[in-house]
């Protein structure tokens, strides 16, 4: 049989020619024209008066497609008080009836999507084909699902109620696209929106608006502003918002975790990435460059989950460089509204020269950049985003140290950067060599390999030989600097709800904490505190409450103590006071302690029946502790509460398993319930035992590793509470217990880049917006009271699927099979 040469075939490729296939742009610019006045925000079912307008362009050209209203403070106050008269009667209407409403734009987003597709493509630069094939009917597949979850909610999430307002703020890369998988949820589950598309492609949720009067919606339930960064601030800021979803940098979901703190708003945060793409020995190459090219050169690059960082095992890195230098030879590079495009314009001209830096950057570094030559692609190769349009030529970066910035920063664009690894161990940690989480993809024909990858990578979605697969049954969503909370699947929803037991909460009673002393003074107020007639006591031999840092007891590095007393002004003990070394200990014991999550489920619930078994075994003892504390008539009962708290959260161990999703292609996702990693937890005043218990419980149970600060006024039961542990074969470092003050040991935790999550739940409202304010700088999840507390005996607010959702975090991991 002959054989083609690479050569040959390079050259029979290089000469083919298409001919053009643009589609038609005519019902767009009708409706364009229709428009010419420009387009005013969208309230109540009404479009307002255009004003103060501002171009959106077309990247393929530099012409001005349309004029969009920069909306006033007055817009935004008026579209949230919109959302909040609708909420009501929308929440009053059946299941049913907002299934309705959902699959009427579902219907009606598939009536029109071609002509979504090209407004979209006109507006975002982006290829024809993957606007018509995906982005719209993805976003008709978000309504269509989600139409389902309205129907199903009264039975399927009956403990919940919806979170009220929600704002919405979306980027660029996928406008239609993304107000479905924000709007979608939101209506399911009983919300109203105020929803902001990105200043530069605004058409497409405009026409959704038309949708929205065809579909009778109600007035209200969806409000659109448009505008910029100005209108997305107004939004984050308003009073009149009870959740915040936001896409777009991470940067600028920073700023929203800040400006939001405190307030009380939910907030779901789906930010940057810089994602791995594994090629393992074995792969399927041709499969694994054709996932690349969908990877990578998808939407430009223009992906927040675009596989940038390409990882080749080293004993196929040249051949599979070769291959796929040969591929970008072969990409079409042209007209975004030309069907046989595989790569259209960047969005925008600062968007170009953004990616263009970036790459000059590295070659200045030394990089090879190699970008493909000829053909369409040579022709368009030096424009710049002028009136020739924003094409930027698919480009590989060999060279680049792991540390390079081409290597670390997101690039936004079609931007690829490669280099080799030798075991699956150093892949792992070159994967994980990044501030982001958001996704990865491995490739190898060996499924238990990819199976022993895929949960040690740190993303929130991960492709087995397949890339950039998206479904609504879905969730897609990233850890550490590429955000928190997910959009899809039942994940999603939980997004936009809020458990029912949290409006039974009471305001947090007020303590005082008790002062602080040096160690010496300590030791002699407690003498004179305690009176002559307590000689006894003062011979007694001092037991001395410690911290608790992996596994074994620590004196504190300050050196400081603070007494602790009873309700009649008693000394009880005097209790360390942990600072920032302590905590930093405590982290690294943490870190260390790699071995709690790896446990098996079933280790795991053992651990917390035999902690609950050694607790029940000293019930007096900690009773008397509790009582001494606070004179509570409750103390053993707080006791045998929290003996059963731990069963509770043993039970749940091995049943907190996950799902498997059926999306539309032929294979499965599997929704993995992975631990957040190490929390740092501020424990209630109120009930000091079972509040500590209540928290720690089920992250232990998940598998996470815990660095906790007891109740501040009565420290002493869960400082003893180390003898607990010391008998119950949990493993050292899991659980670290560090007493002193709230306020500065949630600082250091909040601040700290190590760790994953902070849960506060000391009722102080002003600690908690610092936490939250705190926690932006590593975009850590954080889960905090407020002002309020919580009847820690009563099962519906003490425990139950909050705290589990809390110390978990859902990573779905893509099998396509048959491929
Ligand atoms: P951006 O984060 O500035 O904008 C996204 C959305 O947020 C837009 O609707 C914008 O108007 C709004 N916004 C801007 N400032 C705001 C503020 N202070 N408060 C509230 N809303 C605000 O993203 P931009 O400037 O469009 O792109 C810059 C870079 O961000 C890109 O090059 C890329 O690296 C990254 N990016 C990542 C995305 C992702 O999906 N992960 C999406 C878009 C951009």
């Amino acid at each position: 049989m002959p054989t083609i040469t690479p050569t040959r075939l390079t050259e029979l490729l290089t000469t083919m020619e298409y001919g053009p296939s643009p589609e038609s742009l005519q019902p767009a610019t009708d409706w364009l024209k229709q428009h010419a006045s420009g387009f005013g925000v969208f309230i109540n079912n009404q479009f307002g008066q255009p004003h103060d307008l501002f171009d959106t362009l077309n990247p393929a050209n530099g012409q001005p497609l349309a004029q969009i209203t920069q909306a006033s403070s007055a817009e935004v106050d008026a579209a949230v008080a919109a959302a909040r008269t609708a909420l009501g009667p929308w929440q009053a209407l059946s299941g049913h009836q907002r299934a309705r409403v959902l699959y009427a734009l579902a219907r009606l987003l598939q009536k029109h999507s071609r002509l979504f597709a090209v407004l979209e493509t006109l507006d975002n630069g982006k290829p024809i084909r993957e606007s018509r094939d995906l982005d719209i009917p993805l976003a008709a597949r978000h309504f269509s699902y989600h139409a389902g979850w309205a129907q199903l909610m009264p039975d399927e999430l009956a403990e919940y109620r919806p979170v009220g307002v929600v704002g919405q703020i979306v980027p660029w890369n996928f406008p239609l696209l993304m107000l479905a998988w924000k709007i979608a949820p939101a209506l399911a589950c009983g919300n109203t929106v105020v929803f902001k598309p990105a200043e530069w492609t605004p058409l497409t949720a405009l026409l959704f608006a038309e949708i929205c009067q065809q579909a009778q919606v109600p007035p209200g339930v969806i409000n659109i502003v448009t505008g910029d960064g100005a209108v997305g601030q107004a939004l984050v800021e308003h009073p009149g918002i009870d959740k915040l979803a936001f896409t777009g940098s991470t940067e600028v979901g920073r700023l929203i975790r800040r400006a939001s703190a405190g307030s009380g708003k939910k907030l779901s945060l789906e930010l940057g990435g810089k994602s791995p793409y594994l090629v393992f020995a074995d792969a399927d190459l041709d499969g694994a460059i054709e996932g690349l090219v969908d990877s990578i050169w998808f939407n430009q690059g223009q992906v927040c989950c675009a596989g940038s960082r390409l990882l080749v095992q080293e004993s196929i890195f040249e051949r599979f460089i070769a291959r796929l230098k040969l591929r970008m030879q072969n990409l079409r590079l042209g007209p975004p509204e030309d069907k046989s495009t595989d790569v259209g314009t960047l969005v925008s001209r600062e968007q170009w020269q953004r990616v263009s830096q970036l790459v000059e950057g590295a070659r200045h570094e030394g990089c090879t950049v190699w970008q493909a030559s000829g053909g369409d692609f040579g022709n368009r190769r030096d424009s710049n985003g002028d009136a020739s349009g924003c094409y930027y030529p698919p480009t590989l970066i060999l060279g680049a140290s792991t540390s390079a910035n081409v290597a670390q920063a997101e690039i936004f664009g079609p931007v690829l950067v490669a280099s080799s690894f030798r075991t699956p161990q150093e892949a792992v940690t070159l994967a994980n060599n990044t501030v982001y989480g958001l996704a990865a993809c491995v490739w190898s024909e060996s499924i238990s390999l990819a199976l022993d990858i895929a949960p040690q990578l740190k993303a929130g979605v991960v492709w087995l030989n397949s890339a950039n697969l998206f479904d609504a049954s879905s969730g897609f969503g990233g850890v550490k600097e590429s955000g928190f909370g997910r959009e899809g699947g039942r994940e999603g929803l939980l997004e936009y709800l809020v458990h029912k037991a949290d409006d039974m909460r009471p305001a947090a009673p007020v303590f005082d904490a008790p002062a602080l002393v040096p160690d010496a003074q300590a030791d002699s107020q407690s003498g004179a505190k305690n009176g002559a007639g307590d000689v006894l006591a003062n011979l007694a031999i001092d037991r001395t409450a410690k911290l608790y840092i992996g596994g074994a007891q620590a004196r504190p590095d300050s050196g400081y103590s603070r007494a602790i007393y009873g309700p009649a002004q008693n000394f009880l003990a005097d209790v360390p006071e942990g600072n920032r070394k302590d905590i930093r200990n405590a982290v690294e014991a943490a870190h260390k302690q790699t071995g709690w999550a790896k446990a098996t489920a079933h280790n795991r619930s053992q651990v917390l029946y035999y902690i609950a078994e050694n607790l029940a075994a000293r019930k007096f003892e900690f009773a008397q502790r509790l009582q001494a504390m606070s004179g509570s008539a409750r103390a053993l009962h707080e006791v045998e509460t929290s003996i059963e708290r731990l069963f509770y959260y043993a039970a749940w161990a091995d049943k907190w398993d996950g799902q498997v999703h059926r999306p539309p292609l032929h294979g499965i996702s599997v929704a993995l319930q992975e631990p957040v990693g190490i929390i740092g937890m501020i424990c209630p005043h109120e009930a000091p035992l079972l509040g500590f218990v209540s928290l720690v419980a089920p992250a232990l149970a998940l598998g996470n590793r815990v660095i906790v600060v007891p109740s501040e006024c009565s420290p002493l039961a869960a400082l003893d509470f180390y003898q607990v542990l010391d008998t119950s074969d949990l493993p050292g470092g899991a659980l670290n217990i560090i007493s002193g003050s709230s306020d500065e040991l949630a600082r250091t935790l909040a601040d700290h880049h190590d760790i994953d999550a902070i849960w506060r739940h000391d009722g102080s409202a002003n600690g908690c917006r610092e936490v939250e304010q705190r926690s932006a700088g590593s975009l850590k999840r954080s889960w905090v009271s407020g002002a309020r507390g919580r009847d820690w005996f009563d099962p519906q607010q003490g425990q139950g699927h909050s705290f589990l959702q809390q110390a978990s975090q859902v990573k779905n991991i893509w099998l396509p099979y048959g491929v």
